[in-house]
């Protein structure tokens, strides 16, 4: 039961664990052109008595320039009259239909110099647009890679011009002895699009889908991807390709392969490719599981299995989105180890029965404990998530938790206490009470940002296991007395598990804050790094103007916790009303400079450099990306944040840090 609620509530896991020696599938690494994965580079030679063999390729007729044997062959460098034959055109002149597959044979398929099966082709560019990528992707459908083509040129990514005469190292590969001996001769390199099945292409080239699945190191619960190549064992000669698929299936929302359940149920059989619900978005959203790879470069001290694998029950970590979970005794001695353990007759002491007057918000009260002021946070069931992620974090810039109770079946959190509230009560409070009436200045604001991007930096890229907070926003950021920001809320935070390597981490659990959230994690809940980016670049906006992140909630605000709730249903026109999408508004087009103006906060009275708000706000714009590849990182968004706030601060830096007092600071406006 429980396990059943895990499994159709938390996180999906696509895994592609490499089983068999034979070439690694290329599961979008393809996609990360700044990374020199060993996959995307080729498929790798295998046997050393095999250096050279015949091939195939698989390619799509893309009118109107590579819709002939001719122009395809010369693209591929392959042989026109073969290409005519094996297809059966009439001639090598004769005019394939868009999309149509056409088998291309290679004669020579050979390792290259890095150790690499490749059929070289050489192409020259024709356009400013094209990169790297795009002729990887587009020009050759996928037959080749971003990484292997700048592995292989001479010309620097950046500095390619018309004209330049590129090498393409065409992915093909040489059967293993292992294949041989199973009587494979020929490895054919299918690309694979919207709509296709490892069962499709099994029934398509008459071979069975064990054989397709062991050449790809595949299992059976792995995800393949549109516009990658898979390799497709042989045992006789190809021969036109003639599809199996009765009318190609209709989109469907993309299949999430369940970790397989101890029966091995036949729905987990296949290998899905997913098709649908907005293709573009669903594409970019794929691509970028693959970010989640940069953060799992170190190896793991300790295990942190986000998923109760059956095989090892005894994890010491419990999941942090786990909030029904009972809190384990193992979860328990884990936290101890650095943490105070309160008695709850301490935390009624310090808050004084947890009064009215000590409370602070929702479940949050004042406690004193020796003299010193903490937060007391009383939360529902078990935070052993949130315990476990804090207890392990130490920056300036992060709430600190000093210890936890148990009691009644509530945990209790002691943190670190803010003495000026929430980002958000500065910012938005309507109430003109002595602390949040005067106004937060402009230097104040970038030091704000600052501190946050800095904290983000370090879950992302400092801690081990990386954490995304996954809950930003203006009200889980706290103030101290020097105005230095400090995140807070780890609920929802959870830790970019480096033990899956080569997976993305998808949850049909959309729990968020309207405003913040990301338009992959509404849409496909896909968690990536580049969702706290996101968040973070509403912050950022928020900060600039004052306003709320969204104006226009599409439903009442949280709870206690100020968590709202929004299931993808209920986001009705998201983008409606929304921070992210203004500011991209006021960075773009004509004008910028009035909309500016009139964007930023009207409590700043125009005391702020513009040049550097319209730093900040490009930043923000940026952060807010819909698409997440387009989002810099929270390292990029933390040097560029650094650089300006040294122009901001200038030599005033040495004034402590530039914790500024007084509530009004003016930059120099020009
Ligand atoms: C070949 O197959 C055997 C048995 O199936 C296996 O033990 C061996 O590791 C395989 N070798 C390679 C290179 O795949
Ligand atoms: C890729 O790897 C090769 C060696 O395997 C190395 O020479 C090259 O510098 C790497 N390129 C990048 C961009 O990391
Ligand atoms: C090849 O094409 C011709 C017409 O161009 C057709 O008559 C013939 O049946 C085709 N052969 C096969 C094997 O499909
Ligand atoms: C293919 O390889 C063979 C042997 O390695 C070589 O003799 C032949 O010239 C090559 N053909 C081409 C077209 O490169
Ligand atoms: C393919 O091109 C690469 C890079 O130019 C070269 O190193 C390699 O030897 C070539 N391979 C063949 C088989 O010509
Ligand atoms: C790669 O090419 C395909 C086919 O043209 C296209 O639909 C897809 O969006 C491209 N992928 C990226 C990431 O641009
Ligand atoms: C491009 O370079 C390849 C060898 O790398 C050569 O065979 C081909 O002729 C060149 N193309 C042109 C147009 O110069």
């Amino acid at each position: 039961m429980l396990l059943r609620w895990w499994w159709s509530t938390v996180v999906f896991f696509i895994c592609i664990h490499g089983f068999r020696a034979q070439q690694t599938y290329v599961n979008n690494k393809q996609l990360d052109c700044d990374n020199n994965y060993t996959t995307a580079l080729g498929y790798t030679c295998t046997s050393t008595a095999t250096t050279t063999c015949r091939s195939y390729l698989t390619f799509r007729s893309q009118p109107p320039s590579y819709n002939t044997p001719s122009t395809i062959a010369s693209l591929l460098h392959s042989n026109p009259d073969d290409i005519a034959v094996l297809n059966n055109l009439s001639s090598n002149s004769a005019t394939i239909p868009a999309n149509t597959v056409v088998v291309v044979p290679i004669r020579n398929c050979s390792c290259s110099a890095g150790g690499f099966y490749q059929h070289n082709a050489s192409y020259i560019l024709g356009s400013t647009d094209e990169t790297y990528f795009s002729v990887a992707n587009i020009t050759y459908e996928g037959l080749t890679t971003c990484q292997a083509m700048i592995a292989q040129n001479p010309y620097n990514y950046r500095s390619l011009v018309v004209g330049n005469n590129i090498t393409v190292p065409l992915r093909c590969a040489c059967p293993t002895a292992n294949q041989t001996a199973a009587g494979v001769r020929y490895l054919l390199t299918y690309l694979i699009t919207w709509g296709d099945s490892i069962d499709f292409m099994a029934k398509t080239f008459g071979v069975s889908i064990q054989s397709i699945l062991d050449a790809n190191e595949l299992t059976e619960s792995a995800i393949v991807f549109p516009f990658t190549p898979i390799l497709i064992p042989l045992t006789t000669e190809a021969t036109r390709f003639i599809s199996a698929a009765t009318p190609a299936p209709p989109p469907s929302p993309p299949v999430i392969p369940v970790a397989p359940s101890s029966g091995g149920g036949s729905s987990s059989k296949w290998i899905f490719v997913g098709v649908g619900i907005g293709v573009g978005l669903l594409v970019l959203v794929f691509v970028t599981g693959f970010l989640v790879w940069f953060f799992r470069k170190r190896k793991i001290q300790h295990k942190n299995n986000l998923l109760p694998s059956k095989h090892s029950p005894n994890n010491h970590q419990i999941p942090p989105e786990s909030k029904s979970w009972s809190m384990s005794s193992q979860g328990i001695r884990f936290a101890i180890e650095s943490l105070t353990v309160y008695k709850y007759d301490e935390l009624r002491k310090a808050t004084g029965d947890f009064s009215e007057e000590n409370r602070m918000k929702g479940s949050v009260y004042r406690g004193i404990f020796n003299g010193d002021f903490a937060a007391v946070k009383m939360m529902k069931g078990d935070v052993s998530g949130e315990i476990n992620i804090l207890q392990q974090i130490n920056h300036s810039n992060i709430i600190r938790l000093s210890g936890f109770c148990l009691h009644q079946g509530n945990t209790y959190l002691v943190y670190e206490f803010a003495d000026n509230g929430s980002l958000s009560d500065w910012l938005h409070s309507i109430v003109k009470n002595t602390k949040y009436g005067s106004v937060l200045g402009w230097k104040q604001r970038v030091q704000i940002v600052h501190d946050v991007a800095d904290a983000l930096n370090y879950l992302h890229n400092f801690v081990t296991p990386p954490y995304i907070h996954k809950n930003l926003k203006s009200s889980n950021v706290l103030l101290d007395g020097q105005m230095r920001a400090k995140i807070t809320n780890f609920g929802l935070a959870r830790s970019v598990d480096e033990d899956r390597d080569g997976e993305l981490q998808l949850t049909r659990h959309v729990v968020g804050t309207f405003g913040y959230m990301p338009p992959e994690y509404i849409e496909n809940g896909l968690i990536t790094p580049k969702m706290d980016v996101f968040a973070l670049g509403v912050l950022i906006s928020e900060l600039l103007s004052g306003k709320e992140a969204a104006t226009r909630p599409p439903e009442a605000v949280g709870d206690e916790e100020d968590k709202v709730k929004d299931t993808a249903e209920d986001v009705a026109d998201p983008q409606q009303g929304q921070l992210s999408e203004m500011i991209k508004e006021v960075v773009g087009g004509d004008n910028v400079r009035d909309k500016l103006t009139e964007f930023m906060d009207s409590k700043l009275r125009g005391e702020y450099p513009v040049e550097l708000a319209y730093s900040v706000a490009e930043l923000a714009s940026k952060c807010v990306a819909a698409d997440l590849n387009d989002r810099p990182s929270v390292a990029e968004v933390f040097v560029t944040l650094s650089k300006i706030m040294s122009s901001c601060f200038g030599e005033a830096r040495e004034e402590g840090e530039g914790s500024v007092e007084g509530s009004i600071i003016s930059g120099k406006s020009r």
